[in-house]
């Protein structure tokens, strides 16, 4: 199992204060720690982390993704990836985020390969990467259609693929499957956690669905909001891989109705927070 541990984000006493139009203090972000360390095998194998950041909406939850993704910065604080002091974005984090923001002027093929392009990976090496990427979303046979002719959950596929492209250490997703409906965001949970299961990054995951954080996290950060602050870190037992039937298990909902309790008794809970049973 895990022989020793390295940290892979550090948040550390991080507040991120906006101001609206009107001049009003917006306290998104209060005195925030977290720690995701990265585990490894004792063979030195990286093994990854599924990390979910759960709270309702409002809560800073976006803010805390993009402070840690380089495209904000806290008032206060430090955030850390892999050890080094976060400035703006780089390839070692990848970011999907709920809305897909593909370039509908490339194929899905070239979609996936761009952010290779731009950082001088070879031909060959793009076209064998973005084979096996494809393939493991299941998207081989669209590799040469645009991406706006593709359904919602398709389309995230792509976002998917061209961010594990770049081989990123860390992933970070804000809401991707908010806008799918239910069967297609199921069928992208598992497609996921395949995924996950394969690469062994290390991802952190945003969502105000309890069931989804549940069901995806091997610890949950759950979130209460004005201002965001992490309430508590749950730990979540179930064995991996998983798979839908463990939905149907009566531990599944014991944590689930702890986690939506915990979420319910946290202070300043102002947002909605979506319970899916
Ligand atoms: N650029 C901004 N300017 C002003 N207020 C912002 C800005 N970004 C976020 N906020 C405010 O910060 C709070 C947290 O927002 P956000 O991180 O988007 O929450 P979540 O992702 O959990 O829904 C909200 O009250 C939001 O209105
Ligand atoms: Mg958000």
């Amino acid at each position: 199992m895990e022989a020793n541990k390295k940290s892979k984000i550090t948040i550390k006493d991080v507040s991120r204060v906006f101001f609206s139009p009107s001049g009003e203090r917006i306290e998104a972000i209060k005195d925030v720690n977290l720690e995701v360390e990265d585990a490894f095998s004792p063979a030195g194998r990286d093994i990854g982390e599924f990390r979910v950041l759960l709270g309702p909406s409002g809560c800073g939850k976006s803010t805390l993704l993009r402070m840690i993704a380089g495209l904000d910065k806290p008032t206060s604080g430090q955030v850390l990836v892999n050890g080094e002091v976060v400035t703006h974005p780089g390839k070692d984090r990848g970011m999907v985020f709920q809305k897909y923001t593909s370039f509908p002027w490339l194929t899905v093929a070239e979609n996936v390969a761009y952010g290779m392009k731009i950082n001088g990976v070879p031909e060959a090496q793009r076209k064998e990467t973005v084979d096996r990427l494809l393939k493991s979303v299941g998207l081989t046979e669209f590799a040469d259609v645009y991406p706006e002719t593709l359904s919602g959950g398709m389309q995230q596929r792509v976002a998917i693929a061209r961010t594990l492209a770049l081989r990123p250490s860390v992933i970070l997703m804000d809401e991707p499957f908010g806008a799918l409906d239910a069967q297609t965001r199921s069928d992208m949970q598992q497609l996921l956690l395949q995924i996950w299961d394969e690469t062994a990054c290390t991802i952190l995951f945003v969502t105000h669905d309890v069931e989804e954080a549940v069901y995806l996290a091997d610890r949950i950060f759950i979130m209460s909001s004005h201002p965001g602050t992490i309430v508590e870190d749950v730990h979540v037992p179930f064995d991996r891989p998983r798979n839908l039937e463990l939905k149907e298990k009566s531990e599944f909902h014991d944590l689930q109705h702890y986690v939506l309790g915990r979420l319910k008794s946290a202070p300043g809970i102002g947002g909605h927070v979506r319970v899916s049973i």
